[in-house]
């Protein structure tokens, strides 16, 4: 396998992270996750966008984003599969441990790798997955897409050793996201999703889907919304780049009223859009 790592493609074997690196050390690194349909880079500048949003707000020193993308493409030559994910991280670099930032010269740390993409099985996603609820006790600024993923990481390990799917996250009786989507709920035919704040990641996807619900003639609403309002939803859904549009069947053991009606006709039309570009 092969990737990209500051400025070179090499082969995975030959990368090596330095014990220095800040990516390592402190979680110093954020990243973007690309859906790729058949060669096409998916939302790319939307990916771009919020990736130089994070770096800005960590004060990260000039990163020139324009050569991931030809890098990506390099990558992308190497795997056929019709679908295929791409990842991109970027840490602050190398230096000899300390809490403050390196000097502005030290040049960050940049990976990009591109796997093939293992869709979930078709009966699942027309069946709907099921769910739990967990406390979200994530830091404040989960809006910034950093590699600190532990919180996520050990929500989604709970509900796999429940048998579930995913982890829908809660701070204060207010659904948040899943561990690693977007979370929507459709309520007499009006979808509802939590609006952008600092407490969730704005995903690529949610945006998308929006966009695609206006077109749709579908009518959103952009409030948090609770778990009892979630339960009582007539469908609920998670969105995401790998996750795209998935349908939940189940919250805590509890049945939502329908599955996939409003989930599969956002899903086509993402799968329509996808495969315009
Ligand atoms: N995760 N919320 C969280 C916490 C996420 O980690 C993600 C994406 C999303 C959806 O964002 P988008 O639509 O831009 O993918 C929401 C990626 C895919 C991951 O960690 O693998």
């Amino acid at each position: 396998m092969l990737a990209y790592f500051n400025g070179e493609i090499l082969a995975a074997e030959q990368i090596a992270i330095s014990m220095d690196d800040r990516g390592f050390l402190f979680g110093d690194a954020l990243y973007e996750v690309v859906h790729v349909y058949r060669g096409q880079l998916f939302a790319w500048d939307l990916h771009m966008q919020r990736l130089g949003q994070g770096l800005a707000e960590l004060r990260y020193p000039d990163v020139r984003l324009e050569g991931l993308k030809a890098a990506a493409v390099a990558l992308l030559r190497e795997v056929e599969d019709e679908e295929v994910l791409v990842y991109i991280q970027i840490s602050r670099g190398v230096q000899p441990r300390s809490h403050l930032f390196p000097g502005p010269s030290t040049p960050p740390t940049v990976l990009v790798w591109a796997r093939p993409l293992v869709p979930l099985d078709a009966q699942v996603v027309a069946q709907g997955v099921s769910t739990v609820t967990a406390v979200d006790d994530r830091w404040a600024k989960v809006w910034i897409k950093t590699v600190g993923l532990l919180p996520n990481v050990m929500a989604k390990q709970a509900a796999n050793d429940q048998g579930a799917f995913d982890a829908i996250l809660v701070r204060d009786g207010m659904v948040t996201e899943s561990t690693s989507a977007n979370v929507f709920i459709v309520e007499a035919g009006v979808l509802r999703t939590a609006p952008v704040t600092n407490y969730i990641l704005p995903g690529i996807t949610r945006h998308i889907v929006l966009e695609l619900a206006g077109e749709l003639g579908m009518k959103v609403n952009l409030r948090p919304f609770s778990v009892a309002e979630m339960m009582n939803a007539d469908e609920v859904f998670l969105t995401g780049t790998t996750t795209e549009v998935l349908a939940v069947r189940e919250v805590d053991g509890h049945a939502i009223r329908r599955v996939g009606a409003t989930s599969q006709k956002l899903l086509q039309a993402l799968h329509r859009r996808a495969n315009q570009i």
